[in-house]
């Protein structure tokens, strides 16, 4: 990526002030925003001008991403470290023509599949699928990472659509969470759908195998009662489900990038499979405007430029996630996955070292909650945090229309004061309205100064709607991709989680029966050393 023309710019706004960009522009809320559908995103309270913009886009053209995308969109194999196509696109292509991988047309699979689980969802949600002591009051999902995070945060989003069973799911191997889950259910009137896209995950085989147990302790018919979503369906017949349980999907949708498929079926049983396809359309009409639109007025592009601005360019290392929606609670969970398992990477598609910082931390709590926890860092830090906001016009509780008002006036006051601040001189006067003088109000007014000039972007929409839950997915989706092909890496890989997850294997027996600790480090020993001890 060559960035000296954009590190010349970002020297030469060094000392530009935001807000002064709004001054001599007027315009500028709206020639520094994008929009699709009822989407808008404002990305005006950055530093980023027209010139910056430009160079930007440049980056795109010089990085090929019109080429990179239709690769993407065409079934090319783009995951070239697993020789793999990345075709997530595809289960949301409701109204799309033929996607080949290939030479194999594979839309036919992924209806069908689809169409199962619409029937299966169906069945569940009506009662017509049962356990052995009645309909369906609870389902259990038992995955981890992306066979967890995206349902959690759909069914959490959707909840004012959520008109099926209960749902819960379970994805860390530490025994209390699958204890804490099915301690309150019944047994014999449970659903456990197993999801792992390779059917080995230690986490979610080992919840799975104490799931059945328990099923079965309780007078309850696995073989009634398990279902299974996999891209391994060979080991899910070993397991014991039956195959018209099992719902499978290809390699080439990626584990956080697969809650379109048959990963969402939880989603599917809690809001019915209409507004399950209300998601997949609002996915699909931003994969169309990724498409179509040209660079500078392309949501996604745009999203991922103002991320390489903020992380490549001036180098700042996070960036927060403030959802304005308590339902969004998980969301900012399920990007981490996204974004840090995607574009955390250090060496390009060729294995040779990047030449600029990988893709930041990602973090964030909704708001009001973040606001009364780590704002103060945000406001008054010595580190530059960009954040991003995303807010809707109206709740779903019209009853309680006066708590959404006071939610959205607090997400756009946290933009305002990040850009405006609160300068020294303004400090002082407050103090001395207070009564204060001399070395006391110094002293007080300069704890109360605020930088400003805090760079902020908001993406507001009208509801959050199972159509728009879609859109925002696939955007984020499509930022990631667009940044990774600017940095030149596969985003599509994970090979980074490897490392520990075979030291765990090695490191099993050691903490199981004291098997001894040979070749491990002083520290590691010691550590196993003091659990030995330690436990009854
Ligand atoms: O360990 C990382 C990872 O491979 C993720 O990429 C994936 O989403 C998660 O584990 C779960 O994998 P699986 O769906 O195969 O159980």
């Amino acid at each position: 990526m060559q960035l000296d023309t954009l590190r010349t710019l970002a020297a030469q706004a060094a000392d530009t002030r935001i807000l002064d960009l709004f001054a001599q522009d007027p315009d500028r809320a709206q020639r520094f925003s994008a929009s699709t559908g009822d989407l808008l995103f404002d990305y005006s309270k950055t530093l980023i001008d027209a010139d910056i913009r430009a160079a930007l886009i440049d980056l795109c053209d010089q990085a090929g991403l019109a080429e990179r995308r239709d690769a993407m969109f065409r079934g090319d194999k783009i995951n070239e470290t697993e020789g793999r196509a990345v075709l997530h696109t595809a289960l949301r292509n409701l109204d799309g023509g033929p996607v080949e991988v290939d030479g194999q047309d594979v839309m036919p699979d992924v209806l069908d599949t689809l169409q199962r689980m619409r029937v299966f969802a169906e069945e569940v949600r009506g009662g017509t699928a049962q356990g052995a002591g009645g309909s369906f009051t609870d389902v259990v999902n038992i995955g981890i990472g992306g066979s967890d995070l995206g349902p959690v945060m759909a069914t959490l989003a959707l909840a004012p659509y959520h008109d099926g069973p209960r749902l819960h799911y379970v994805s860390n191997v530490d025994g209390a969470h699958i204890a804490d889950t099915l301690r309150e259910l019944d047994p014999t009137r449970t659903l456990v759908i197993v999801a792992s896209k390779t059917f080995t995950t230690i986490e979610t085989m080992t919840n799975a195998r104490t799931a059945r147990a328990w099923m079965l302790d309780g007078g309850g018919d696995p073989g009634r009662q398990f279902a299974a979503v996999s891209s391994a369906v060979d080991k899910t017949e070993d397991f014991g489900i039956p195959s018209d349980r099992v719902f499978g999907f290809a390699d080439w949708v990626g584990g956080r990038y697969s809650v379109w498929g048959p990963v969402g079926l939880p989603v599917m049983i809690a809001v019915g499979s209409n507004a399950f396809d209300a998601f997949l359309r609002g996915g699909q009409a931003m994969d169309v405007h990724f498409r179509a639109a040209d660079w500078a007025e392309n949501m996604p592009v745009i999203l991922a430029l103002v991320g390489i601005w903020h992380r490549q360019v001036l180098g700042h290392a996070s960036r927060a996630v403030l959802p304005y929606d308590q339902r969004l609670l998980r969301l900012p969970a399920y990007f981490q996955q996204l974004e840090m398992e995607s574009n955390g990477k250090s060496v390009a598609m060729d294995g040779s070292a990047l030449s600029v910082p990988s893709g930041p931390v990602v973090w964030g709590e909704p708001g009001t909650n973040g606001q009364h926890a780590f704002y103060q860092l945000i406001h008054q830090g010595t580190d530059v945090i960009p954040c991003e906001f995303m807010v809707a016009a109206e709740g779903h509780e019209p009853e309680l229309a006066h708590h959404h008002r006071l939610l959205l006036a607090n997400c756009l006051a946290q933009s305002e004061a990040l850009m405006r601040g609160r300068s020294l001189e303004e400090a002082r006067a407050r103090m001395a309205e207070k009564g204060l003088q001399g070395d006391e109000l110094e002293r007080q007014a300069r704890h109360r100064v605020f930088p400003g000039n805090r760079p902020s972007t908001t993406l507001i929409f009208p509801q959050l709607t199972p159509f728009v839950l879609g859109q925002i997915i696939a955007l984020y989706e499509h930022r990631v991709f667009v940044e990774g092909v600017l940095l030149g890496i596969n985003s599509f890989d994970q090979w980074g989680v490897e490392l520990g997850k075979e030291l765990a294997t090695s490191l099993g027996p050691i903490v199981d029966s004291d098997a001894g600790t040979e070749g491990k480090d002083g520290s590691t020993a010691a550590l196993v050393s003091y659990a030995l001890r330690h436990r009854g």
